[in-house]
């Protein structure tokens, strides 16, 4: 786990860390919904959202705009781990993968496939099927797997073939908190198909650090904001020069891979650089390099390391509290022993409603989410023959004493529902 000093200041980074404004003192489990906002965030869109200048004018204000675009751009980039290709700012991390995935389902060879997951999330499944159908493909499912509720290099071999002209991966499950082996995933659909499209849906998997784009053999990479530190209402992705060539809505006179639709807000760009500049700092306290890259990267490893450390916490529990392991009434997705686990631990309490375990523990100040087998998780919970599950979602800024504290509640929990059963 980080060392207090350096907890503490990680902490005062960010805004609502121990209390909610509407709740009051509570425990943030809920990352995977969005994660805490940083203050510097707050402090740059505020004073941005008052200027009431627009890009591309001869004046002060305006040159500023534009510098503040191309510094983030820079930023992105480097955050990304990326050196050729666009980066761009849309609407949010769904539409900017519907428009990534509607671009490569018109733009790639006419006939073919393209294929998905049972991992993934709506969005890149919604935008697969349509768009297949409207490009005249078939859309194939690669199908995860119940018991480690990831998906496999084996489980796309069984779709992929030489005609799969795109396809979609999710890095990280917001369901099951489980990451997908990218590289081996991607050689696998590169050795059926060479030129197959390939578009990674990372808005699960950014908080977590330590991305390296170009190393993933890939076209399309989305992140949605909110889920990495900065604000709801944008996201941002990297193309490959393929890919952002090939025809897609943009005005007359644009470059060919110019995907941006309209004014930017560039406050969303100036909320981007805070957030990396956060990774940056992070990482500054695990390397001594003077290279952004390296902190960046050191960073994703110190954060990978800490919420395994609390993974872990919260598994085993420790030698005064009993962990997950050791509550036989607790169902947990995936395991107790995985290692694709990236922060999250999606759970069950056998016999008592998911829905009413999260009423609970939120009296208690302790915020987690149910999951319903709806169109956002239906395809994990089904399979699974399971109707809900609570969503415990941790982030590098949470502590040893909130797991402890929520394992104690949710232990209440569990032996109070126990009771009332045996009445
Ligand atoms: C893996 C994944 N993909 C896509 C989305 C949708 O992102 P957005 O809310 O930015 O449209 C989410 C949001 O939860 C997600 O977790």
């Amino acid at each position: 786990m980080f060392e207090n000093s350096l907890m503490q200041q990680i902490r005062d980074r960010f805004c609502h860390v121990d209390t909610c404004p509407f709740q009051g003192p509570r425990i943030f489990f809920e990352n995977a919904g969005g994660g805490l906002t940083l203050k510097s965030v707050v402090e740059v869109n505020t004073e941005l959202a008052g200027i009431p200048d627009n890009q591309g004018r001869d004046n002060p204000a305006s040159h500023e705009l534009v510098r503040i675009i191309a510094e983030s751009r820079a930023n992105m980039r480097t955050f990304l781990g990326v050196k050729d290709g666009p980066v761009f700012t849309g609407e949010s991390g769904t539409e900017l993968i519907f428009r990534m995935v509607r671009a490569a389902a018109l733009g790639s060879p006419a006939g073919g496939n393209m294929i998905g997951s049972t991992l993934e999330h709506p969005a890149t499944v919604s935008a697969g099927k349509r768009w297949s159908k409207i490009a005249g493909k078939e859309y194939r499912t690669a199908v995860h797997d119940n018991a480690t509720a990831t998906i496999t290099a084996d489980d796309y071999a069984k779709v992929v073939d030489a005609d799969t002209r795109v396809a979609t991966i999710i890095h990280t499950s917001p369901v099951t908190g489980m990451t997908v082996d990218i590289p081996a995933v991607v050689k696998t659909i590169r050795a059926a198909s060479p030129e197959c499209i390939i578009i990674l849906d990372g808005i699960q998997h950014a908080a977590h650090g330590g991305l390296s784009v170009d190393d993933y053999d890939i076209d399309g990479y989305a992140v949605s904001a909110y889920k990495v530190f900065s604000r709801h209402n944008y996201g941002f992705a990297w193309l490959s020069p393929r890919l952002a060539t090939l025809p897609h809505d943009h005005l007359d006179g644009t470059p060919d891979d110019f995907w941006e639709m309209g004014t930017r807000d560039t406050s969303a760009f100036a909320c981007t650089t805070k957030v990396v500049e956060y990774f940056d700092w992070l990482g500054s306290h695990f390397t001594d390099s003077e290279d952004r890259r390296t902190r960046i990267l050191a960073a994703g490893k110190a954060i990978g390391k800490q919420e395994h450390d609390l993974v872990e916490l919260m598994i085993n529990g420790n030698e005064s509290q009993r962990g997950l392991r050791d509550m036989a009434e607790v169902y947990v997705i995936g395991g107790h022993d995985n290692p694709a686990r990236e922060g999250m631990v999606s759970i069950i309490v056998e016999g008592k409603p998911c829905a009413e375990v999260v009423a609970a523990l939120n009296a208690k100040g302790i915020r987690t989410h149910v999951r319903k087998a709806d169109y956002f998780s239906g395809n994990i919970l089904e399979p699974l023959g399971r109707p809900t599950c609570i969503r415990v979602s941790m982030c590098h800024y949470n502590t040893d004493q909130e797991v402890l504290s929520f394992l104690r509640e949710l232990e209440a929990i569990v032996r109070a529902h126990a009771e009332v059963s045996a009445a």
